[in-house]
């Protein structure tokens, strides 16, 4: 059992706590959660973390708005994600927020590291000020026309269009994204972080594997065009930890959030004195450690991230997952519009296991973006799950239950067939460990089509009851395959799943895909899934209103 002694962390990325989870964030929390539920079925110890990322301008513009603490907005906004999380099934063994005691202490260990090895330098800046609203403005609350590709209304840092990455006094007429007025330049001090001297490091991790192709092309541009040193502090107003020393300096939140994936184990470890802090973050660390990111953050897990590691003694990550972006065309929503659907909306109309599966079915190990259409999401499930999967089951166990008292026959009428099923569990193995989602279902559809061609050929409704046990043998076998496909779908749908375990009175396990459920009974047909109905759109679109 060579997989038998992994013991693996693995992070998403902390959704910013000024707004409701959408089903962009859900996308990540899902690939990440089927991985996850693939390893734990491997039996491989798993930990699944997450946090709210609760500082920023963000967050305290939202809470200004509100008329309420940012302490409450986080609070409030903390529970919420919580919900949309469960409702989906995504099973993090720990959910905590930035905003916390471990984070401050870390924090603040890790920048006086920092500054003990004389890598953090103070600076004389000239940076954008709104003069209406009495706030240094944050790069991404700066718009303007890119001053690479020309295109209008991109953030201060780096362009959507061009992927160029500039400062914000390189932006064609600046605007302040709080007011609408024009910004003016005014003189601040600020600390950096010495990137540059990292460069070497960092020139050799990105090509140890821990990247993707495309990822590691991204990393290299911005290390061939040079590293710049790396502001970590920011002006009063703001929401977040103080720096010690200096008056009216708070940490950049972009600091303080990826610290966050270490402190949210780290409390963890405090609830769950099983678990060893230091066997995990330890330099010298055998533990893996997987970051799931989406393509806008690849910048700071791939630069900032391993060099603060690096600096402060941390072990590094053995890889970072990268994800494309949700588009929507359906429903014209995309978030370039500021609008996108809330999860809290969509479970109202579709269950979790279905938008689970589509995202399955569209997820591989790169950073393509996935494209939702909502007919052909039901045209999918309707057809793959009820029709394909489902109807697999119910098509077979009614004449168990007709003639055989609910029991499956000793023997199967195809063990070779069988085998074959078991034989490409191990090209599925592989497929789910690469992350590789929709080449999962499409094995699995295969599957499924060769075993309802073999019922269909066999047509056991015209059996004459002369000839009951060919009929019994047929019809198990009809349900074993169910329940192959099904423990291989188990970290994908976990509810058909769950039901599944319930109607035939065993649990799906990778280790028992070599046995075939025989002579045993099984409960009667009760309908698994329903069919989606095309309302549900209308439904939806409502909702999103
Ligand atoms: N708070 C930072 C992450 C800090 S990690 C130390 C952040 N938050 S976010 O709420 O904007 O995004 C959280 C994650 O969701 C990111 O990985 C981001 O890429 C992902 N997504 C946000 N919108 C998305 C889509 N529309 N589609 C796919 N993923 C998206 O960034
Ligand atoms: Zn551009």
């Amino acid at each position: 059992m060579p997989n038998k002694s992994r013991k693996i962390l693995v992070t998403c990325a902390l959704p910013y706590a000024n707004g409701p989870i959408h089903i962009g964030h859900m996308l990540e929390h899902i690939q990440a959660d089927i991985w996850v539920r693939y390893q734990r079925m491997r039996n491989n110890e798993v930990w699944f973390i997450s946090a709210d990322d609760a500082h920023g301008t963000a967050v305290m513009l939202k809470s200004k708005k509100l008329g309420i603490k940012p302490t409450k907005l986080i609070k409030k906004i903390k529970e919420e994600h919580i919900i949309d999380f469960s409702n989906f099934n995504i099973s993090h063994d720990h959910y905590h927020t930035t905003h916390c005691v471990e984070n401050l202490f870390l924090l603040r260990k890790i920048f006086l590291s920092l500054i003990s090895q004389g890598l953090i330098n103070e600076k004389e800046i000239f940076q954008f000020y709104d003069k209406i609203k009495k706030i240094f403005l944050p790069d991404r609350f700066i718009k303007g026309t890119c001053p690479f590709c020309f295109s209008e209304n991109q953030s201060g840092d780096n362009c959507e269009i061009c992927g160029s990455i500039y400062e914000p006094t390189d932006l064609v007429n600046p605007i302040s994204a709080i007011s609408n007025s024009v910004p003016v330049l005014k003189n601040t001090t600020h600390l950096y972080f010495n990137l540059p001297v990292f460069t070497n490091m960092l020139n050799k991790w990105i090509y140890s594997g821990v990247l993707e192709k495309s990822v590691v092309k991204k990393t290299e541009e911005w290390l061939k065009s040079g590293l710049k040193e790396w502001g970590i502090s920011r002006d009063a107003p703001y929401f977040g930890f103080k720096i010690p020393g200096f008056t009216n300096k708070y940490f950049y939140v972009w600091l303080d959030a990826p610290i966050g994936y270490i402190s949210a184990f780290k409390n963890l470890c405090i609830k769950n004195k099983k678990i060893d802090f230091n066997e995990f973050w330890n330099k010298e660390s055998k533990c893996e450690l997987y970051h799931f990111i989406g393509k806008d953050i690849i910048y700071f897990h791939t630069l900032f991230w391993p060099s603060i590691l690096e600096a402060s003694s941390f072990r590094k990550p053995n890889g970072i997952f990268v994800h494309g972006h949700l588009t929507i065309n359906g429903l014209k929503l995309s978030k370039s519009r500021g609008f996108l659907i809330k999860a809290s909306d969509w479970i109202q109309c579709f269950d979790s296991d279905s938008l689970r599966y589509y995202y399955a079915s569209k997820l591989a190990n790169n950073i393509n973006d996935i494209e939702i259409n909502l007919e052909d999401f039901i045209q999918k499930i309707n057809s793959d799950i009820v029709n394909k999967l489902v109807n697999l089951a119910s098509r077979n166990t009614s004449f168990i239950h007709k003639y055989f008292d609910g029991y499956l026959s000793n023997s199967l009428s195809d063990v070779d067939l069988y085998q074959y099923f078991v034989d490409i569990s191990k090209k599925i193995e592989i497929f789910f460990e690469n992350r590789q989602f929709s080449s999962v279902i499409r094995e699995c559809i295969k599957l499924l089509d060769l075993a309802n061609q073999y019922i269909s050929q066999r047509e056991p409704w015209k059996i004459k009851e002369d000839n009951l046990d060919k009929l019994h043998m047929i019809c198990t076998m009809g349900i074993n395959l169910f329940r192959l496909v099904m423990i291989f779908l188990k970290p994908i749908i976990p509810d058909l799943a769950k039901k599944t375990e319930f109607f035939l009175i065993s649990n799906l396990t990778w280790e028992s895909i070599k046995t075939p459920l025989l002579s045993h009974k099984i409960k009667k047909f009760k309908k698994l899934y329903n069919r989606i109905h095309a309302d549900k759109i209308l439904k939806l679109s409502v909702l999103c209103k």
